[in-house]
């Protein structure tokens, strides 16, 4: 998050802790059912999820909060809220100039009482614009953006946590474009143009870049949202995070290089969330995997579904969701929370200048390539390491673990795995010549991960 156009002295990292602390606190006092044989296991997802420094939340429909059965499935379960359509254009400035706070207030007061975290969805977007901006063009469309930008932000000034500032820019397909839309005829810029309004009017938001069909790091969808994030990290535009919207429904599938992506997008220096989660029939394994992947990156800070129960989805008919019409926890929600009680707390204290254990190791000459060693941050339980290559710039490294060490994300590399898992090929991917990964410990601190060798091609 760190962030030079951030206002200086105010540390929204705090703010959030302290959010997420005290979500922890009113969770746990209105759901603290102890588990058999599980002493400290968590009994909600919200909870869970907190011991983990992470979110669960929810998209709302503020219609529904009169539903009592909906609501106390809400308030006892999840600690985030996302509107599902009370913040868009349309509904926040249905007339030029003439802004209409109201129900996505009630939904901003609901989630304050109830100690939960509000992201803002979405600022600014191809969709759901009112009929006086869908007819607008060029700079007087900007303008207009930039104003909607401007007021929104200023509105919930302190009240939102992550803002998805821009959704859904990019085209499908393998094209790798921006989508066409009338913001994206104003001009290309008109992206950075929006986070830099953003930032200005609420400066301790984080502001993310929203979309969908950007799980699978190798479609190119998802490489071009990439690069869009490298430049604007490169160039200091304030971009905090990415929003993966991960609906696996309509014919979306879960894709097993989802952890790469989630590292990769990391790696550029912001948080990732998921925040839109349904599954087409709502299978266990796949949801249970989404929670492992998000817990496996340290800046993964989150995951949100988009409804409740099923009854509530926007695809209802594929039953994506984790309770049923009936209020009910489907398989899935227990694959999730047992998933989220699996999971390893996150690192606590300050990352720690790592001594050097052995020297950094060099494979043996050969492979047409050098790849060196670099010790990263060191936790209580996990470790960072990177390696840079030099002598080519396709590459592939085998990396050899100590076990019971094990290798927990990756990022800047595809990665693959021999049979024990214990020995991990990382190939270049395009995004440069460094690539790493976090190892845990597992009860062996001393253990260093080995080169075993640099194949140039
Ligand atoms: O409230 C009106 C109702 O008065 C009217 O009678 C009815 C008939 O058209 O429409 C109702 O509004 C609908 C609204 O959902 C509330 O149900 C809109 O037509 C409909 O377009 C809108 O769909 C929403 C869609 O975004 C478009 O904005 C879905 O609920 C919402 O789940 C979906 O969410 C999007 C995310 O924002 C972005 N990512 C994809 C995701 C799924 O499409």
């Amino acid at each position: 998050m760190a962030n030079s156009s951030r206002a200086p002295g105010r540390s929204r990292r705090v703010r959030t802790a302290f959010a997420v602390s005290a979500a922890v606190g009113l969770l746990a006092t209105a759901a603290a059912v102890v588990l058999p044989g599980s002493a400290s296991a968590a009994s909600t997802l919200g909870a869970s999820a907190a011991e983990r420094g992470r979110y669960f939340g929810t998209a709302v429909a503020v219609n529904r909060l009169n539903d009592s059965a909906y609501t106390s499935i809400l308030n006892r379960e999840f600690n985030q809220v996302t509107a599902e359509n009370e913040m868009k254009i349309d509904a926040l400035q249905p007339q030029q100039g003439q802004f209409n706070y109201g129900t996505a207030d009630r939904l901003v007061q609901h989630a304050r009482s109830q100690g939960m975290l509000v992201r803002g969805h979405t600022l600014a977007w191809h969709s759901q614009q009112p009929d006086w901006m869908r007819n607008m063009s060029g700079p007087t469309l900007r303008n207009a953006m930039l104003n909607h930008v401007t007021q929104v932000a200023t509105h919930f000034r302190g009240q939102i946590e992550w803002w998805d500032v821009v959704n859904e820019a990019f085209e499908d397909g393998s094209s790798g474009a921006r989508r066409d839309s009338n913001l994206q005829r104003t001009g290309d810029d008109w992206i950075e143009a929006a986070f830099r309004a953003a930032r200005q009017a609420d400066p301790n938001a984080d502001l993310c870049y929203n979309d969908y069909n950007i799980d699978n790091w190798n479609d190119a969808k998802t490489q071009a949202v990439y690069r869009m994030v490298q430049d604007f990290k490169s160039r200091g535009v304030p971009i905090d995070c990415v929003g993966l919207q991960s609906h696996f429904t309509g014919g979306s599938n879960y894709p097993s290089n989802y952890r790469t992506t989630l590292s990769s997008f990391a790696a550029l220096g912001v948080d990732v969330h998921i925040t839109e989660l349904d599954i087409r029939n709502a299978p266990s394994d796949a949801y249970r995997n989404v929670v492992n992947d998000c817990l496996a990156v340290a800046r993964c800070k989150g995951i949100t579904v988009w409804g409740i129960r099923d009854s509530d989805s926007w695809r209802s008919n594929e039953s994506p969701l984790l309770f049923n019409g009936s209020g009910q926890k489907k398989p899935a929600y227990d694959a999730v929370l047992a998933a989220l009680n699996n999971g390893t707390p996150p690192p606590t204290g300050d990352p720690t200048t790592p001594p050097p254990t052995g020297n950094p190791t060099t494979p043996p000459p050969g492979g047409g390539c050098t790849a060196t060693v670099t010790p990263g941050q060191v936790w209580g339980d996990r470790y960072n390491t990177s390696v840079t290559v030099s002598g080519a710039s396709t590459w592939s490294v085998v990396v050899e673990i100590t076990p019971p060490q094990r290798i927990s994300a990756t990022w800047s590399g595809n990665p693959t795995w021999d049979s024990s898992g214990n020995v991990m090929t990382m190939r270049s991917n395009g995004s440069g010549n460094t690539f790493g990964f976090t190892t845990m410990m597992n009860g062996n601190s001393s253990a260093r991960p080995q080169i075993r060798s640099c194949t140039a091609g």
